[in-house]
């Protein structure tokens, strides 16, 4: 029998006060917004399934729910390995926004597993990288963002250690490297994937820190800020290179504050990765700006 993990980061819930700005804000970031029932507003990158983010109404930008694919056929084994863990599966009022099964980890976040398959990133190099010769290159990048899909995203949790056990033994995702005292990335599935689709940030409470979509390359990225910037979403930080993963990156500043993320050309990982704890800079290039990564890039501003 297959080892019991989760096989992907399928999607996630904000609470968020007004769903018209979510809307703008994410339709400038290149996903497409389609309604769901109930108020609730779906959007999706280029090659998702179903939507990855919900945005629900609520009084203040809040993480709602996480949410990661499944075999359908392991569903009742996550149910049954659930409640050995004492965690005991339910039926939240909202929980027809998503299909599965739906549960609270220790912290009272809701966690809904459902099925779907795990799908690698396309395996396309970005033009940059096949041979150019009687051609301007500049006249044929597509300038207009839209991600390919969702890769991984980040929270704030309390208890950063016993989050991070809880997260390896209940969902079977393994971590792969960490931000020594700070940072646990999280892979999904079995055999070679993306370095991580999960992380948790030690922080004072829960909170929603960043999600990241995949995109083909440097000049997607850099046209990606770009049009963030004409929508008139201008804070941002990046282009850059992360150092742990060593993805391409740039990040723009949510309406509440916290972050999204535009990546490539992330390190994959087998299984025979050994994770590591790190204590270098989170990128490499540009230069370092404590004052930005140590304050901005780290407020978890919801309410606890
Ligand atoms: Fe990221």
């Amino acid at each position: 029998m297959n080892v019991l993990r989760v096989q992907c980061l399928a999607g996630f819930g904000l609470e968020v006060p007004d769903v018209e700005v979510a809307r703008a804000f994410y339709g400038s970031f290149g996903l497409a917004a389609a309604d769901e029932t109930a108020g609730v507003l779906g959007l999706s990158s280029r090659r998702a399934v179903s939507a990855e983010i919900l945005l629900l109404p609520g009084r203040h930008k809040r993480l709602h729910h996480l949410s990661f694919g499944v075999h359908a056929a392991d569903l009742p084994r996550f149910e049954e390995h659930l409640r050995g863990l004492g965690v005991a599966p339910s039926s939240p009022t909202f929980s027809r926004i998503r299909a599965g099964l739906w549960f609270e980890d220790p912290w009272g976040t809701w966690v809904n597993l459902t099925p779907a398959a795990y799908r690698p990133p396309p395996s396309a190099e970005p033009p940059t990288m096949e041979p150019r010769i009687d051609r301007h290159l500049w006249r044929e990048l597509e300038q207009q963002v839209r991600p390919n899909r969702l890769g991984h995203m980040l929270i704030f949790t309390p208890d950063w250690q016993k989050a991070e056990r809880f997260y390896s033994d209940a969902l079977g995702l393994r971590t792969t490297d960490r931000a020594v005292g700070k940072v646990a990335f999280m892979a999904a599935g079995s055999g070679v994937r993306d370095h991580h689709c999960f992380g948790l940030i030690h922080g004072s409470h829960r909170g929603f820190q960043h999600a990241s979509f995949h995109v083909d390359g440097i000049d997607q990225i850099g046209f990606g800020a770009l049009q963030m910037k004409h929508a008139g979403f201008s804070e941002g930080f990046g282009p850059g290179r992360h150092a742990i993963a060593s993805n391409l990156f740039y990040y723009a500043r949510d309406p509440w504050g916290s972050w999204i993320e535009y990546y490539a050309d992330m390190d994959k990982v087998s299984e025979d990765w050994k994770a590591q704890d790190w204590n270098d800079l989170p990128y490499v290039w540009p230069e370092w700006a404590p004052e930005f990564w140590s304050r901005e890039m780290n407020a978890n501003l919801e309410p606890r």
